[in-house]
C-alpha cells in the first residue's frame, strides 16, 4: 500500500505516498520545523511539551509562517498538529492556546493514567468543533486497546522500542508491536489508523511499517538532524557521529535525574546516547555529584557533548542511519520515494 489513506482528513499531505509525520519533539520542533513538513506534504507537529508558557507564542509564531508559505487553513485548522506530554500539561491553557489557533490535531503523550486524556479529548473537541483531531501515542497492546475503546481517538501513534526520546520502559520493537496491535483492534472491530514510530528513518522503514499495517510513519530522531529544527550544533554533530545504536544507546531516567526533571510517570524512561553522565551512574557516582558536572558541562556550550561528553543527546537506535543534515521537506520527500519504489520492487519480484 503506498497510498496515504488520512489525506481525506489532512488535504495538505501528499494523497498518493505515505504520511511522514514529524514527531513533536519538547524544545526542539517549534513553528518552524512543523510548517515546513506539512509545507512538503507531511505533517509537522509542533511540541508543547509539559511546560505550555510558550505554547501560545509558538502557534502565533506557526500562523504566520503558514502565511507566508502560502499553506491555507483547512476547514479553519492550521495544518499542523501539537504535541502534548499529559503529566506535566495544563489542559486550560492547551484549551486557550488551540482555540486562539486551531490545529489540525492534538497528540497526546505519557499521561499519569490513560483515563486523564478523556476530559483532554472531550474538552479539545468541543473547542474547535471536533475539527480538531485527536491522535494518541502508546507502546502497548493493552494501551491501544484502551484507549480505542475510552478516548477513541482518531489515530493511534504506535511507538515501538526504538524510539528516541521518552517512552515506556517495558514494550515491543514495531516489528510485532504494530502487527499485534492491528489484530488486536480488529479483534474488537476498531479500525482506528495505525502510525508507525520508532526506529524509522529511510524510506526502507517507511516501506516496512506499511508493510506492517501503519497507515503512515512518524519520525523523531531522523528530523533531529533537519535545516529547521532548533537544536545545539554539538547535540546535531552527536546525531550525525554515532552508530549502532542498539549499542551506543540506553534508555534510561539518569538523564532526567543529571538535568533534575521531575514528573514523568514511573513507567518511562528516556533513551538516548549513553555518555559520560550515564556511564558514571551505572559506577555509582552520587546524584548529586552528576548533576553538578552536568551544570559544569552547560557551561562549555557544544564542547559538552562528544564521546566524553555529558550533555544529553536524546535520540533513537536508528541514529546510525542519520548521515546528514538536510532540509526537513526534503526529508519528507525523500522518505516517501524511497518507500514507493521499494514497495512497487518488492510488488514487482513476487507478480505471478
Ligand atoms: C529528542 C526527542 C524528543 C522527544 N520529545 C517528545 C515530546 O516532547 N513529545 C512526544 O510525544 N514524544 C517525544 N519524543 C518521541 C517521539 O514522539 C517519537 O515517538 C520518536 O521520536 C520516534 O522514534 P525515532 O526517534 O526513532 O524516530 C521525542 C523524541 C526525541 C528523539
Amino acid at each position: 500500500m503506498t497510498q496515504n489513506p488520512l489525506h481525506h482528513d489532512y488535504p495538505w499531505t501528499t494523497p498518493d505516498a505515505p504520511l511522514v509525520v514529524s514527531a513533536p519533539m519538547m524544545k526542539i520542533t517549534l513553528a518552524k520545523a512543523a510548517v515546513t513538513v506539512s509545507a512538503n506534504g507531511g505533517f509537522g507537529f509542533v511540541a508543547g511539551g509539559f511546560d505550555l508558557s510558550n505554547l501560545g507564542k509558538d502557534l502565533s509564531e506557526a500562523a504566520e509562517l503558514v502565511k507566508s508559505q502560502s499553506l491555507s487553513l483547512h476547514d479553519g485548522v492550521l495544518p499542523i498538529g501539537v504535541g502534548f506530554q499529559n503529566w506535566g500539561s495544563d489542559l486550560k491553557l492547551a484549551l486557550e492556546a488551540i482555540k486562539n489557533h486551531p490545529v489540525a490535531a492534538v497528540w497526546f503523550f505519557a499521561p499519569n493514567q490513560l483515563c486523564e486524556l478523556l476530559d483532554w479529548t472531550r474538552e479539545i473537541r468541543e473547542a474547535t468543533n471536533g475539527k480538531t483531531k485527536v491522535w494518541i501515542q502508546i507502546g502497548t497492546v493493552a494501551e491501544a486497546v484502551e484507549v480505542a475503546k475510552t478516548s477513541k481517538p482518531d489515530v493511534i501513534v504506535v511507538q515501538g522500542a526504538d524510539s528516541g526520546g521518552h517512552g515506556l520502559a517495558q514494550r515491543a520493537s514495531l516489528l510485532t508491536l504494530l502487527p499485534e496491535i492491528a489484530d488486536a483492534l480488529a479483534k474488537e472491530g476498531i479500525s482506528t489508523p495505525l502510525i508507525a514510530a520508532g526506529g524509522i528513518i529511510d524510506g526502507r522503514g517507511a516501506a516496512a511499517a506499511s508493510l506492517l499495517g501503519a497507515s503512515g510513519v512518524a519520525l523523531g530522531t531522523r528530523f533531529l538532524a533537519s535545516e529547521e529544527i532548533t537544536i545545539a550544533k554539538g547535540y546535531q554533530d552527536e546525531v550525525l557521529r554515532v552508530t549502532d545504536g542498539g549499542v551506543s544507546t540506553v534508555a534510561t531516567t539518569v538523564y532526567d535525574t543529571v538535568r533534575n526533571i521531575h514528573g514523568w510517570p514511573q513507567a518511562y524512561n528516556g533513551r538516548g546516547v549513553a555518555n559520560r553522565s550515564y556511564l558514571d551512574a551505572v559506577h555509582g557516582m552520587s546524584e548529586r555529584e552528576n548533576q553538578e558536572l552536568y551544570k559544569e558541562a552547560m557551561k562549555q556550550g557544544d564542547s559538552g557533548w562528544g564521546p566524553e561528553g555529558r550533555m544529553t543527546t536524546y535520540a533513537g537506535t536508528g541514529i546510525g542511519l542519520v548521515h546528514k543534515v538536510m532540509p526537513a521537506g526534503e526529508i519528507v520527500k525523500s522518505v516517501q520515494q524511497e518507500a514507493i519504489n521499494l514497495l512497487l520492487k518488492t510488488a514487482a519480484r513476487f507478480a505471478k
